[in-house]
């Protein structure tokens, strides 16, 4: 009896485990993806210099369409933090958050490389 009742306990306690493990899962991966749209609203600053397709009509202007999530998110926070020197985009990076910054990656990533 005792042995049955510890049974249902434990499996009881590994369900909700797992439930709580998939629930921090599916946070975790909407942190990291970014909001597509939020990104696109906050991007109309940047479009003036990396072009409204994230694709810059300037030679000293990076494009930013299509490149990595991860690679676009650091750098930006870079800028911000002061680690990465650059005049023009750290005083640009200055004001924005970890949420705007992964989300305004997510929207670069998503634009075709090129501009096409
Ligand atoms: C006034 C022009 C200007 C504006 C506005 C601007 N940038 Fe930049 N950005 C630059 C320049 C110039 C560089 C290159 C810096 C360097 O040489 O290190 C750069 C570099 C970058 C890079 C690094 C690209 C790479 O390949 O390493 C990212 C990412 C970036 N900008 C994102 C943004 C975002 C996001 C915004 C809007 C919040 C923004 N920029 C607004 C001029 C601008």
């Amino acid at each position: 009896m005792t042995t049955t009742k510890t049974g249902t306990g434990t499996s009881r306690t590994m369900k909700m485990l797992a439930s709580s493990a998939l629930l921090a899962a599916s946070f975790a991966s909407s942190a990291l993806a970014g909001d597509i749209e939020a990104g696109k609203a906050s991007a109309a600053i940047c479009s003036s210099c990396h072009g409204a397709a994230g694709v810059s009509t300037m030679d000293m202007w990076p494009n930013l369409a299509g490149q990595k999530t991860v690679y676009l998110a650091k750098q930006i926070k870079a800028f911000r933090d002061g680690v990465r020197k650059d005049s023009v985009m750290n005083s640009v990076a200055i004001g924005l958050t970890d949420a705007d910054i992964d989300n305004l990656a997510a929207y670069y990533n998503s634009l075709p490389a090129g501009g096409s």
